[in-house]
């Protein structure tokens, strides 16, 4: 009798938590990161935004048209946006790779959580449009999947950092309309796969430098 006792209680304490497991499944079995999960979920407090139940389906990010391959991070229809790649760890585990935040009245400073999302990486982190104030982290270094970057049109302040040169993955990088200073860090010669920046109006001064092979839209201070 005390088994049986012990076994109900067991199961009572036991089939919630299975529940909860499967509830926090995508439609394709795999389940967000939890570092992104908790990261995006700030960013969005911080910002007060929310994600549609378009993606953020039943409490799980990376689900619905997050993951659905004809749905692009640019699409209209949809913002806030994110986009996952759910391949990690045979599958099982998604990150979060692209995110659009566009023109969507976002007061405020870019909350640090941002920085932790570390496969950021195509058409991805579209924050333009917003009223974003503060200054721009060292830690965009943490950021090296980052292909396509854009704070354009906004109220960022203070330098640009010089970790811009540890996104060596970089091909595209707004930052026009804002209110930085000092000079372009002479660092961004290291991104040599950069093929437009639009500088427009940034508040930065100086030169780009000369040695971009690769540019061929330069949209100058
Ligand atoms: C996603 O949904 C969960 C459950 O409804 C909610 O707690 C969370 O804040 C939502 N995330 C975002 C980014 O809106
Ligand atoms: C794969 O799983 C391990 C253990 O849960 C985790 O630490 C790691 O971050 C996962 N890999 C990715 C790319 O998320
Ligand atoms: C860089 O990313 C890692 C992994 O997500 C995180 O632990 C760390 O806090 C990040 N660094 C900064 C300065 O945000
Ligand atoms: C960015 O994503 C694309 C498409 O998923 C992939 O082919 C490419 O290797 C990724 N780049 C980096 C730097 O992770
Ligand atoms: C621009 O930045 C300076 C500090 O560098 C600050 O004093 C000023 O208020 C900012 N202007 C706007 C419009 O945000």
């Amino acid at each position: 009798m005390p088994t049986c006792l012990l076994l109900t209680v067991w199961f009572l304490l036991c089939i919630p938590g299975s529940l909860h497991m499967v509830g926090a499944q995508n439609q394709i079995g795999a389940t967000t990161h939890p570092d992104d999960e908790k990261a995006l979920n700030s960013i969005f407090a911080a910002w007060k935004i929310r994600a549609s139940r378009a993606w953020n389906t039943s409490g799980e990010l990376c689900s619905g048209a997050a993951i659905d391959d004809n749905i692009f991070i640019d699409d209209k229809a949809y913002n806030p946006f994110i986009k996952c790649d759910c391949t990690f760890n045979s599958s099982t585990i998604c990150r979060i790779t692209a995110l659009k935040v566009y023109a969507l009245d976002v007061v405020g400073p870019i909350p640090p959580q941002l920085w932790t999302l570390i496969y950021l990486n195509l058409s991805n982190l579209n924050l333009a449009q917003n009223y974003l104030t503060g200054s721009i982290s060292p830690a965009i270094g943490n950021l090296t999947r980052m292909e396509w970057l854009t704070f354009g049109v906004n109220a960022l302040s203070g330098p640009f950092p010089k970790e811009i040169g540890l996104l060596t993955n970089l091909k595209s990088l707004g930052i026009g309309l804002n209110n930085l200073s000092g000079p372009i860090p002479a660092e961004i010669g290291t991104c040599t796969k950069l093929l437009k920046i639009y500088l427009s109006n940034s508040g930065l001064r100086g030169e780009v430098p000369s040695s971009f092979a690769n540019l061929v839209e330069l949209e100058d201070v």
